[in-house]
């Protein structure tokens, strides 16, 4: 590992920190773009496949097919591999319950639960291209239903436990799940959560849902239908230790993943088995530098992306030992994560800067009281992370020792896109950069007319060739699919980014260009919340905005006018919060509500989202210079005037 010594005294803006030559990434770099084809090919021979590939990319833009004709199985390449050599009585998990729990599974006894968890999932007569859906708390239970899925063929449709039971029915009504797995309850700060209660809610409303199984967590008594719901552990037979992996297609999906768009819906990312393998166990080994003993802990819910492949794919992938909580990261005691890492001697720590900002916010004095030497690398994903929680992260949790990786990508992306690279090459850190693209990943920075832009410009960033990761589609919606990713630019893929690349090549990554929040790091969708508030009797039309927030990143702020007839008050914004609350969940509760007599909107009839964002965090209209029409820039000025005034009161 390189020793990387930023100036973090100075730390209120980009510096450069070290230098030198980084030819190992930059030949691969070039030889992953000029043939991209056997680079890939490469990286997928490290992989173990039943059956060879045909064709590595079959680009039928903007659909991309990867190792066409091969055939491979997702809980082989985790589980089999590994209990075939000594890493059978290797750690897999030290799982951490939030109430002080513990269980440690080695690999062979990981692969036994899998194996009887595909055995109860066929008795159930769940078969290949079943949707099963998970709606689970942090437990193990969690990536062994994963793995017993993919080593059948089923499609798992992982649920966050945290959204509510809409939520989970709209996902559960558009994939036509077969199956629910849920839990008696969970936990959460002390206190159970009771999520097979939630999942009744909705499994009643889910027309496909022929069984629900249900994992014994807290061991509260929970309401269960004869004949629709088990035991998860009544079904479980201890005679069984092997359900033949039956090798897949590359191109069969691996799992749905729910995500926020620009619609009021979230949209299914569907991934593939062997592209995404491939490009997760690749992207896995070159940004975190895995050893054989390295101990791995992301505290991403396996509710996201992030959870699904680098918590539970990448590093079993690998064979590593990870780290799973269940619960808060604060409680009972503001040190649990440092008290983790000690306990366990996790060498590499991978979390988002909201939890870094909350952290900052407790104060080093909590990290300090632990022994965290044995981290030894540090990442960062979700959002922007400002030169300053960089620095926060690199001095009291890394102690001057540990470069600090910043990864970006996203759901739809299936693993890293920009991201330093120590298990390529070390190579020269910036506080508050991803530094540059991995191989195989070709971008562009363009402005609005799709005009490639030079150093330090700032603009929409672009990716110009597929990789394996890439999500297959949208499920059920190919139209939203290709109207999302690929029509804002044309033959590119739109992540829905600003980026600016500096001088160095270096990209800063400044967030999402749509509207998309990042709240929390989690990723929410103006128009979802908007849809939902808009089925209230009281509301005419409501529109989100977002303002700067110490922690969270973003805050939201819900803009509503109201009926003839109705009146603000205090009662109706808390109904408005719980409405919220039950319908997507309480990530997506507004921390603000303003009344307003009505929405700022262009001739056209287009909400003003300037107008609210400029009054939501109380800032100017900043630059207007780029709109052209001097008209519409009045109009903006004085509609912002209007909403100021009207939010004042
Ligand atoms: O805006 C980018 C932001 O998170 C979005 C993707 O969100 P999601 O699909 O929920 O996945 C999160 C985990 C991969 C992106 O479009 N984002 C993610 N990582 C970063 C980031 N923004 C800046 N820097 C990052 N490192």
């Amino acid at each position: 590992m390189p020793e990387i010594k930023p100036e973090c005294s100075q730390a209120s803006g980009p510096q450069k920190i070290f230098s030198w030559p980084y030819h190992r990434y930059m030949s691969m770099y070039r030889h992953s773009l000029e043939d991209p084809e056997s680079f890939w090919a490469t990286e997928a021979r490290k992989l173990n496949w039943a059956q060879q590939w045909e064709k590595v990319l079959e680009w039928q833009p903007p659909y991309a097919r990867w190792f066409v004709g091969g055939k491979i199985n997702a809980s082989y390449q985790c589980l089999d591999r590994h209990v075939k050599t000594w890493r059978r009585s290797k750690v897999a998990i030290y799982w951490e319950g939030e109430n002080g729990e513990t269980r440690t599974l080695s690999y062979s006894t990981l692969f036994r639960e899998v194996n009887q968890c595909a055995d109860v999932l066929l008795k159930l007569g769940v078969k290949k291209g079943d949707i099963v859906a998970l709606y689970l708390p942090m437990i193990t239970e969690l990536p062994v239903f994963m793995l017993a899925c993919a080593r059948i063929g089923a499609v798992h449709t992982v649920v966050f436990s945290g959204l509510s039971a809409q939520s989970l029915g709209d996902r559960v009504n558009d994939c036509k799940a077969k199956v629910v797995v849920t839990a008696d309850g969970g936990y959460r700060r002390g206190k159970i959560f009771k999520l097979k209660q939630t999942a009744d809610i909705t499994v009643n409303s889910c027309p496909s849902v022929e069984k629900i199984l249900v994992v014994k967590r807290t061991g509260e008594d929970v309401p269960m239908v004869e004949g629709r719901d088990y035991w998860y552990s009544d079904l479980i037979d201890e005679d069984v230790h092997y359900v033949a992996p039956e090798a897949f297609e590359a191109t069969h999906p691996l799992y749905i993943l729910y995500t926020s768009g620009t619609t009021g819906k979230p949209k299914g990312v569907v991934h593939s088995t062997g592209g995404y393998l491939v490009f997760n166990h690749s992207t896995f080994k070159w940004i975190f530098d895995i050893r054989e003993d390295s101990v791995f802990w992301c505290t991403a819910d396996i509710g996201w992306v992030t959870g699904h492949s680098y918590a539970v794919y990448g590093p079993l992938s690998h064979g590593a030992a990870i780290v799973l909580y269940e619960g808060s990261p604060d409680y009972p005691t503001i040190d649990r994560w440092w008290d983790i890492i000690e306990k366990y001697s996790v060498n590499i720590f991978y979390t988002s800067p909201t939890a870094i900002r909350m952290f900052m916010k407790y104060g080093e004095e909590y990290p300090a009281r632990h022994n965290l030497s044995s981290l030894e690398l540090l990442a960062s994903v979700g959002e922007p992370i400002s030169a300053e929680a960089w620095c926060w992260y690199y001095k009291h949790i890394g102690q001057e020792k540990c470069p600090i990786v910043d990864t970006w990508w996203q759901t739809e992306t299936g693993g890293f896109m920009i991201a330093p690279s120590p298990g390529i090459e070390p190579m020269p850190l910036k506080p508050g950069s991803a530094t540059l693209p991995l191989p195989g990943i070709d971008v562009a920075i363009l402005d609005a007319e799709g005009n490639e832009l030079g150093t330090n410009q700032k603009g929409y960033l672009v990716i110009k060739k597929p990789w394996p990761g890439m999500l297959m589609d949208i499920y059920g919606d190919s139209e939203l699919y290709k109207k999302n990713y690929w029509s804002r630019f044309k033959g590119v893929y739109y992540p829905g980014d600003y980026a600016m690349r500096d001088e160095d090549g270096y990209f800063w990554l400044y967030g999402r260009a749509d509207e998309v929040l990042k709240v929390a790091g989690h990723r929410i969708g103006t128009a979802e919340i908007e849809s939902s508030v808009a089925e209230l009797d009281e509301v005419t039309e409501a529109a989100v905005a977002s303002r700067p927030d110490e922690v969270k990143g973003e805050a939201i702020v819900l803009f509503i006018s109201l009926k003839t007839g109705y009146k603000p008050s205090d009662d109706l914004k808390k109904a408005i919060v719980g409405h919220i609350r039950k319908n997507i969940g309480p990530i997506a509760a507004p921390d603000e509500i303003y009344f307003v007599q009505s929405l700022p909107k262009t001739r056209s009839g287009k909400i003003m989202r300037r107008v609210l964002k400029a009054v939501a965090s109380n800032q100017g209209l900043g630059d207007l210079s780029t709109i052209e029409d001097q008209e519409s820039v009045t109009e903006v000025k004085k509609a912002y005037e209007a909403l100021k005034g009207c939010t004042r009161d």
